[in-house]
């Protein structure tokens, strides 16, 4: 597309952007968990493969550090640790999504382009006086720098949803092909109130026929769902959604927002039997999934490393708001998703740390081991192994900060803190979950980048991310415990000059 058939919208948020790196730079970045150019970032959009490059958009409004009318904000990558920017992918300046081009998907068409589907909104003002979204879905073609909108957009419109359902929230739409078909999985509000995932046909992207219901809450599995994505892992068939208003269970549920893996098993491409619902992330920041899968065959999964509920809160003063986690790859084992960091990670590695043996009684730090960029395993087993413990890791600490890991073997739990990580808001300054432990033997393995603490339990088994407001320059480690452990520990930096 020539650049004089962009909008003035689109030319706008460009120009934008192209000012801010003119004349600031990027400022303060996380190194691999990928940031917008300038502004506000939510949940990742049209993550997908794409002439040998995996392409991250995501939703952004460049004007603002909190979220604004949405665009798409755009990134590459070749391996999916280090990012590359590029232009803002799509603005809203058509009359049916003039409100929003809120989060969708991407696929690569049989004639080499790519084709991203979103959802545009319109406000509008019902009968009794009140505002509401019309959410439809949309499609804009492109080289993979620049796309147009296609005429016949809205391609999925509200009529298009099945009688009785709700039409105000209609969103999301993740696009998959199998066979010679195009999928289209979008969240809808039931009747009931509560989400379910409608899905779509299409013999060419562009003209859709309602198919099926895949799967529904029916108010079990939290309100109204958002974000689904679809896929065969390892012999297993998985539904992501991102529920809101979700009841707590008390262990591993958390009120209020979740991102969960449905795992079931199904025959034919749509159908789908839920087995089980496992909470994909346990810690404060996560939601809004999506996958792709890679050149080599690889689930890989990336979220919006945030919350919604804390998000309003400037604490940090970066020039950007809101990351991404790093991309996890995700197996099955036993019935359970287990998600890791990429193998890629360790191109970037330098300076490794190793200890054997050490052992932990009271509070310890180690030489060499500080910072705010690492990857470090710790495997601890105490020395009595019928006693219980308290084993507990700060990090980006000094007099005045600190953000803790503990391990309490007793009630089998993990808690991430982060209320003196410089955090202003009042909720979700902890978190605590529910660990399989059974001979009092844990293994940790804790990702930090600068402000993105991510940490993976038993080998991927349970992930939990956090994000934390600590000046940079605060960086002592230190281990603690009141019984006698010993611990095992090996940690890496990182080469900044490969990012
Ligand atoms: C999820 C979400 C999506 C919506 C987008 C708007 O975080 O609410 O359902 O498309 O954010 O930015």
């Amino acid at each position: 597309m020539r650049e004089n058939m962009l909008s003035n919208k689109l030319k706008e948020a460009r120009e934008y952007e192209r000012k801010y790196l003119e004349e600031k730079g990027l400022d303060d970045r996380p190194l691999f968990h990928a940031t917008g150019t300038v502004g506000w970032i939510n949940d990742p959009n049209g993550f997908c493969r794409y002439n040998d490059e995996y392409h991250l958009f995501y939703q952004y409004y460049p004007y603002d550090r909190h979220w604004g009318p949405m665009h798409w904000g755009h990134s590459v990558s070749k391996d999916l640790i280090k990012w590359q920017y590029l232009p803002c992918a799509i603005a809203p300046d058509e009359e049916y999504d003039k409100d929003g081009c809120f989060s969708g998907s991407a696929i690569e068409t049989p004639d080499g382009k790519l084709l991203l589907v979103y959802t545009g909104v319109i406000k509008k003002e019902e009968a009794d006086g009140t505002e509401r979204d019309y959410q439809q879905q949309c499609v804009a073609i492109g080289d993979g720098v620049d796309f147009e909108k296609v005429e016949i957009n809205p391609v999925i419109p509200t009529e298009m949803i099945p009688a009785g359902n709700d039409i105000h929230d209609f969103r999301d739409p993740k696009i998959i092909k199998n066979g010679d078909k195009y999928y289209c999985f979008t969240v809808n509000r039931h009747a009931d109130n509560s989400g379910q995932v409608l899905v779509y046909e299409s013999t060419d992207g562009l003209k859709w026929s309602f198919a099926k219901v895949l799967d529904m809450s029916e108010n079990k599995v939290g309100g109204i769902w958002e974000c689904p994505d679809y896929f065969d892992l390892d012999g297993k068939r998985i539904l992501i959604v991102s529920p809101q208003e979700t009841k707590g269970d008390g262990e591993n549920i958390f009120p209020g927002f979740n991102n969960f893996f449905l795992v079931g098993q199904g025959k034919d491409f749509l159908d789908f039997n839920r087995q089980t619902v496992q909470p994909i992330d346990l810690g404060t920041d996560f939601y809004a999934a999506q996958t792709v899968e890679t050149a080599d065959g690889k689930r890989v999964m990336i979220g919006w490393m945030q919350n919604w509920e804390t998000c309003n809160y400037e604490n940090d003063k970066h020039d950007y708001y809101g990351m991404m986690t790093m991309p996890r790859e995700l197996r099955i084992k036993d019935g359970i998703v287990y998600q890791n960091p990429l193998k890629e990670l360790s191109n970037y590695y330098k300076d490794k740390v190793s200890y054997n043996n050490v052992v932990v009684e009271k509070e310890i730090s180690l030489d060499k081991i500080s910072g705010r960029i690492f990857d470090m395993t710790l495997d601890i087993t105490p020395e009595d192994k019928a006693k219980s413990y308290d084993f507990g890791i700060k990090l980006a600490k000094d007099l005045n900060y600190e953000t803790t890991i503990v391990y309490d073997s007793k009630h089998h739990t993990i808690t991430l803190d982060r209320n003196k990580s410089g955090v202003t808001f009042g909720s979700l300054g902890s978190r605590t979950f529910k660990v399989d432990s059974a001979d009092n033997h844990i293994k940790l393995r804790i990702v930090m980048d600068k402000y993105a603490l991510e940490v993976f339990v038993n080998d991927g088994k349970q992930a939990a991310a956090m994000k934390i407001d600590t000046p940079i320059q605060v960086e002592d480690i230190s281990f603690f415990s009141d019984e006698k452990l010993s611990m095992n520990i090996v940690k890496y930096d990182f080469d900044l000059t490969k990012f």
